[in-house]
């Protein structure tokens, strides 16, 4: 069995999401959502925002190592604020090349870099150099912008430039999220690289994963939209390694998830603004449904309400162990 890598998803997996999808166990490593730098070196509290397990030995409660990710297009302000990372002693540093966002790109950074992989190369060069061989420096790339014209140069680069893993998100920017993602690409990358190659994009189910790592010729496998829509995907994907039965009971999936909801509704509740606490619940209900007849329930029940307090109600209704103190 190969490593299994909860993806960084900005405005979806935060320190609270990890810390309970991590709980299930079956990670072997989080991605921070990216960290935008641009021009000055960040303050301490802003890798702390974005990052809170650096102040917990950098790793979630469950025990799982979070690395940190850093997106920027300059080489000089992304090793100066990877030097100040470093003093954090993160479990590791991941340099982002593959967020397709208009608002980064317009400076640069994230998934337009791959069509230069001589800068991809001056950025991953100048990073490597402050960061001691003990912290592990990895980069995150899409196949390239528009077309896969590039995408080996861009691989070479990286490995090049001093990353000891890739990871490999599966399709070009022009291609959005949707599917399919061309794991056949990955085994190309890995056939042109030393380093350990991890394969990513649209594995949702345990089948899924396993064409993945047989297409992609690589056993290590990073869970993104899967991983939230199914918080028991990467432990079900163990037991079927470990050649264990696995009941596929959805209603006893969801009836396990309950104490894990309520911890994620109370941690959200004490970390954002009463404000946005109900919006983030949505969300990840949201993604839920698309494997849970229940939460969509919950989902309908909670969809037009605005308050902490109303919410909580509705939860414990519907059988979410919330305590009164959450709202
Ligand atoms: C809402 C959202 C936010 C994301 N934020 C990041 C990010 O901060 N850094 C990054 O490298 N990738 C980010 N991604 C990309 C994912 O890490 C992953 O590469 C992508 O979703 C493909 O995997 P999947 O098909 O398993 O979801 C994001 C994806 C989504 C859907």
């Amino acid at each position: 069995m190969g490593r299994l890598l909860l993806a960084p998803m900005e405005g979806l997996v935060d320190d609270v999401l990890r810390d309970v999808l991590t709980r299930l166990g079956a990670y072997d490593l989080a991605v921070s959502e990216f960290l935008r730098v641009s021009g000055s070196v960040l303050p301490v509290r802003s890798f702390r925002r974005i990052c809170p397990e650096l102040g917990r030995g950098s790793r979630t409660d469950a025990g799982t190592p979070v690395v940190v990710q850093l997106l920027g297009s300059d080489p000089a302000c992304l090793a100066d604020n990877a030097a100040q990372l470093v003093e954090l002693s993160p479990a590791g540093i991941d340099l982002n090349f593959g967020c397709p966002a208009p608002t980064v790109n317009r400076h640069g950074g994230g998934a337009t870099l791959l069509t230069d992989p001589e800068q991809l190369f001056r950025i991953v060069a100048t990073v490597r150099r402050v960061v001691p061989a003990e912290i592990p420096f990895t980069a995150k790339m899409r196949l390239g912008v528009r077309d896969t014209a590039r995408t080996l140069d861009c691989a070479r680069a990286l490995a090049a430039g001093g990353v000891v893993s890739l990871v490999v998100h599966a399709r070009t920017r022009a291609e959005g999220y949707r599917p399919p993602a061309h794991w056949e690409w990955v085994a190309r990358i890995k056939d042109v690289v030393q380093q350990p190659v991890t394969a990513n994009g649209e594995v949702w189910t345990t089948a899924d994963h396993a064409r993945c790592c047989a297409v992609s010729g690589t056993q290590d496998v990073m869970l993104g939209r899967g991983a939230v829509a199914d918080p028991f995907l990467a432990r079900r994907i163990r037991a079927l390694a470990a050649g264990q039965a696995i009941a596929s009971d959805r209603s006893l999936d969801w009836l396990l998830l309950q104490p894990l909801l309520a911890s994620y509704w109370q941690q959200v509740c004490g970390k954002v603004s009463p404000r946005q606490a109900p919006g983030r619940l949505k969300l990840w209900l949201g993604s839920l449904q698309r494997n849970f007849i229940e939460a969509e329930a919950l989902f309908i029940a909670v969809r037009a309400l605005r308050g902490v307090e109303e919410v909580s109600r509705v939860l414990r209704r519907h059988g979410v162990p919330v305590m009164p103190a959450a709202g």
